[in-house]
């Protein structure tokens, strides 16, 4: 690997996602993104460690095949559902200039032993390891919106973790452990199907907000080998209450930080972000306006990466790039 490679892993609890660059002249230029399924990783921390491994490894198998070189460093992203598991949140704290804070993190290797071991056995060191969406800012804000506030939400699978932001400090970070998956066993109860036909139904046909579908919009369902009729109001109507339900939580949250002044506008990331009709729910909860974050342009990154499920891992390698401006 070049020297001026860098690499992040957004260790999710349903996609390990990876992200190499090189970073020449103050300018990143992404040279691929990799994504598998993840498995062993429960609520942002590892559950599994063989299963957890062996998804690593594949998608090292693919950078290999791609790039033909595996990088020798990565920064990991951490969701801050495993911060709040370890009691670790309050090591970000809040009122600090997020720079600074993202400046002073420090590595808990004892706190993630696990999940630098499991770097490690696949012949790879841990530079930094950084809290998600901390690190997320930076690719779906400027410096003006950071300083306006903003409230960003990334919407998982097993966790919703947010960070909030007024005049360029952190006023609050938490997460609930509420997600993706909470959206699809509801869907998986009421219909009575499996998990896995349940989520692939909510991709296809999910939408958070009722008013967006029309009254006779019926939707496919597969019932003892016979195709029958279901009602996509109805469909919407088991995830809108549930959605409002995560973000009625998250609101919660994010008011029980004391602040001074208000903000400015909400984002959406993560893959859940992409349920229609969302950033209408959270309009409605936080009053707000509200949006979906797609990750700024970057070098060599193709289209399919200019999406939510890609902020993160695309967030902590453009806060890996500013270390590197200062080594
Ligand atoms: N098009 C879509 N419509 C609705 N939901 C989607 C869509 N695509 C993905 N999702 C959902 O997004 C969730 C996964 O999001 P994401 O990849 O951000 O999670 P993760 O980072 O792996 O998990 P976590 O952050 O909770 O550890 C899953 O529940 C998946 O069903
Ligand atoms: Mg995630």
């Amino acid at each position: 690997m070049q020297d001026n490679t860098i690499a992040s892993v957004d260790f999710g609890s349903s996609s390990i996602r990876l992200c190499v660059a090189e970073y020449t002249n103050g300018a990143l230029k992404v040279m691929g993104v990799f994504e598998k399924p993840s498995h062993g990783i429960k609520n942002g921390i590892i559950k599994n460690f063989e299963e957890a491994s062996s998804s690593l490894r594949q998608v090292l198998n693919d950078v290999e095949l791609s790039l033909y070189f595996t990088p020798k460093k990565v920064s990991l992203g951490l969701n801050l559902s495993a911060y709040k598991e370890y009691g670790m949140l309050s090591h970000f704290k809040c009122g600090i200039h997020v720079d600074e804070l993202l400046k002073t993190i420090i590595n808990d290797g004892v706190q993630f032993k696990d999940f630098i071991k499991l770097v490690n056995v696949n012949g790879i060191e841990v530079d930094h390891i950084y809290p998600l969406p901390l690190t997320s800012l930076s690719v779906v804000t400027d410096e003006k919106s950071r300083r306006d506030g903003v409230i960003l939400v990334d919407i998982g699978s097993d966790s919703t973790s947010t960070v909030s932001v007024l005049d360029n400090k952190l006023v609050s970070r938490d997460s609930i452990p509420f997600g993706g998956k909470s959206i699809t066993s509801d869907i998986a109860y009421i219909l009575q199907k499996n998990t896995n036909y349940s989520k692939a139904l909510k991709e296809e046909y999910g939408a958070s907000y009722e008013a967006l579908v029309k009254d006779d919009e019926m939707i496919k369902l597969v019932q003892h080998n016979e195709n029958i009729l279901f009602s996509r109001k109805e469909f919407a109507r088991i995830i809108s209450s549930r959605v409002n339900e995560i973000l009625t939580e998250v609101k919660k949250s994010v008011d029980s930080f004391p602040r001074c002044g208000s903000y400015s506008n909400v984002l959406l990331i993560g893959g859940s972000s992409l349920l229609l009709g969302i950033t209408k729910i959270a309009k409605d909860i936080f009053l707000l306006p509200s949006h979906i974050g797609f990750p700024m342009y970057a070098e060599g990154l193709s289209r399919e990466y200019i999406n939510p499920k890609f902020v993160n891992v695309l967030g902590v390698l453009k806060t890996i790039s500013t270390r590197f401006e200062v080594r």
